[in-house]
């Protein structure tokens, strides 16, 4: 049986107040802890110390949205996963679409970025995911692969066994248009097809999860995926009501 994850990225959101209601909220509803099955928020960094002091012992596992591939020196402006470690955090989103699309982030640095938060004892969430047009144009595969295969390549196939992936079409995100349960577990199959042929107990043992207009009313159906071992939850995060009813779908 794969680990699942229940997993929150709060992006650019937050202030110390709200936070702290959220986290409550989230605390006082979360439940007894269950095996095999983890819930993490990730948090914007200034704000991991609240989410430690919030979150220790409640069961609730917190993390980074980002780390960089730098560990220390004249490198303004940048967070090491060491630095994130500090604060409890056990997690860290590697690769985001929003980091590639944005802030520049290749395949090669995130392959870099996933090093890092395996040598500072974070599980990496590396994500990967197709744009609309690269859908369209039949090129989904080949994309995805190709983000993954860097970190692959760098760090050996094993590496993947230390770590998560999140399949996120990019279409997908914030628009509120999600990909079908059928579409994502296609998708989520092909990868751990492609990661079986590499090394069968990884790729039978990763846990892949979706992310992408998860909501408590698309989860169930989305989680009974065979090849869907949980979520990567954006909007829905910030949401009490909504991430609990997520974590419980799971
Ligand atoms: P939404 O759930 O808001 O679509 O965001 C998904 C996402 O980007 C999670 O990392």
């Amino acid at each position: 049986m794969r680990n699942r994850f229940v997993i929150g990225n709060w992006k650019l959101n937050g202030s110390l107040v709200s936070n702290g209601l959220l986290l409550n909220t989230l605390k006082t509803g979360f439940g007894p802890a269950i095996a095999g099955k983890t819930c993490v928020v990730c948090v914007p960094t200034p704000y991991l110390s609240q989410a430690q002091t919030e979150l220790i012992g409640s069961g609730i596992e917190w993390g980074s949205q980002d780390v960089s591939c730098m560990e220390i020196g004249a490198y303004t402006g940048e967070v090491s996963a060491g630095m994130v470690a500090e604060f409890g955090a056990k997690f860290a989103i590697i690769g985001h679409s929003e980091r590639r699309a944005v802030f520049g982030d290749t395949d090669a640095m995130v392959a870099s970025k996933f090093g890092s938060a395996l040598k500072s004892g974070l599980v990496p969430v590396l994500c990967v995911g197709e744009s609309l047009a690269e859908r369209e144009s039949g090129k989904t595969q080949e994309v995805i692969w190709r983000q993954l295969h860097a970190t692959i390549e760098t760090h050996g196939i094993k590496s993947l066994s230390l770590g998560v992936l999140a399949y996120e079409p990019v279409w997908a995100i914030g628009t509120g248009k999600t990909a079908t349960p059928g579409q994502a577990d296609e998708v989520h199959a092909f990868l751990r097809g492609k990661i079986r042929e590499l090394n069968l107990e990884v790729g039978e043992n990763l846990s892949i999860l979706y992310g992408g207009s998860v909501k408590k009313s698309n989860a169930v159906e989305l989680f009974a995926k065979p090849d869907i071992d949980g979520g990567l939850i954006g909007g829905a995060s910030l949401v009490a009501e909504e991430f609990l009813g997520i974590w419980n779908a799971l």
